[in-house]
C-alpha cells in the first residue's frame, strides 16, 4: 500500500499543473451533470474524494454550505487551495486523507462525490465503504469514472495500456461491477448516466507531463490497432492518429437507512 501511494503522490505532483489547466477536466458541462446529480442546497455539506487540483469543489462551492476536498498528493491540495482562494470562494477547505481511510467521522457529509479517481484505488470496495460511512443515511454518494468494457480479454488490455501510460493506474471497472461494489457498500444506486468522451493519443498522454512514455506506446498502440485490437474502447488508426473513447458512467447511489 505504502508503495502505490508514493507511486500515486509521485504521478499526481508531475501532473498537478498539466490537470489543472486541460480542457476536459474542466469542461463545464462536465461539471453541470456533477453539479446536478449531487442535488445540492446552500445547507450542503459536501465531500470530494481525491479532489486533485480542486476543479470540482470550485464548481460546487457556489451552490453548497461547505465543501470539503481531500486528497493524498500535496501539491494537488496546492493547487485546489490556491484555485479556490483566486476564485474568493470562502466555504471550502482542503484535507490530506486517502480514500480508504478517511480523516471524518462517520455521517458527516450530506453529499459525497469523487471524479476520475476510483481507477486509482488499490481497493474500490474499502473507499466505497468509506464515502458510505462519511455520507449521512439518504445522502448521495456521486462517482464519474471511465468504465471498461464487460468482456474481460478487452477490459484486460484496455487496463494495460492505462497502465502504461500512468504506472499509478490500477483498474477501470466495469459498469456492472461497480454498480455490485456500490450496492456492497450499503449504497442503492439511483441513476447512471453514461456517455462517450473521443481520445486522441497525443492529447492523453500529454497530461502525464511524461514524455519518454510516449514512443514506446505509440508503437504497442499503432500495432494493435493496426491488426483490429479495439481494447473495448474502439481503439483505431484515422490519418495516422491513434483514436479511441473513454465510455464515462456518472453514478448517483443513495445511503440506506439501516446497517453501515
Ligand atoms: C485524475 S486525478 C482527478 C482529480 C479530481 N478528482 C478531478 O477530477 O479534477 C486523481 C486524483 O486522485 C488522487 N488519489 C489517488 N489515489 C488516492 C487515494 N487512495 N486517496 C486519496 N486520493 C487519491 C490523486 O492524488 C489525484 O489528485
Amino acid at each position: 500500500m505504502e508503495d502505490h501511494q508514493d507511486l500515486i503522490r509521485r504521478e499526481f505532483s508531475q501532473q498537478a499543473e498539466a490537470m489543472s489547466k486541460a480542457a476536459l477536466f474542466n469542461d463545464a458541462g462536465i461539471l453541470n451533470r456533477i453539479r446536478e446529480a449531487a442535488q445540492l442546497t446552500r445547507q450542503s455539506r459536501v465531500l470530494d474524494v481525491a479532489c486533485g487540483p480542486g476543479i470540482v469543489v470550485e464548481a460546487l462551492a457556489p451552490a453548497a454550505g461547505e465543501v470539503v476536498g481531500c486528497d493524498i498528493t500535496p501539491e494537488m491540495l496546492a493547487k485546489a487551495r490556491q484555485r479556490c482562494a483566486a476564485s474568493g470562494l470562502t466555504n471550502v477547505r482542503f484535507e490530506p486523507g486517502r480514500a480508504e481511510a478517511l480523516p471524518f467521522e462517520d455521517a458527516s457529509f450530506d453529499v459525497v462525490v469523487s471524479r476520475s479517481a476510483l481507477h486509482h484505488f488499490p481497493d474500490v470496495a474499502a473507499a466505497l465503504r468509506e464515502m458510505a460511512r462519511v455520507v449521512r443515511a439518504g445522502g448521495r454518494v456521486v462517482i464519474l469514472d471511465v468504465i471498461s468494457s464487460e468482456n474481460e480479454a478487452e477490459a484486460a488490455l484496455h487496463n494495460a495500456l492505462e497502465t502504461l501510460r500512468d504506472p499509478s493506474h490500477v483498474r477501470m471497472l466495469p459498469k456492472s461491477e461497480l454498480q455490485s461494489v456500490l450496492e456492497n457498500a450499503n449504497l442503492t444506486v439511483e441513476t447512471c448516466t453514461e456517455w462517450s468522451d473521443p481520445r486522441e493519443f497525443e492529447d492523453w498522454l500529454k497530461i502525464t507531463n511524461a514524455p519518454e512514455r510516449a514512443h514506446p506506446l505509440r508503437v504497442v498502440m499503432m500495432e494493435l490497432a493496426g491488426k483490429g485490437a479495439t481494447a473495448g474502447i474502439g481503439m483505431r488508426l484515422d490519418g495516422g492518429k491513434i483514436l479511441f473513447e473513454h465510455a464515462k458512467a456518472l453514478t448517483v447511489a443513495v445511503k440506506r437507512a439501516s446497517v453501515r
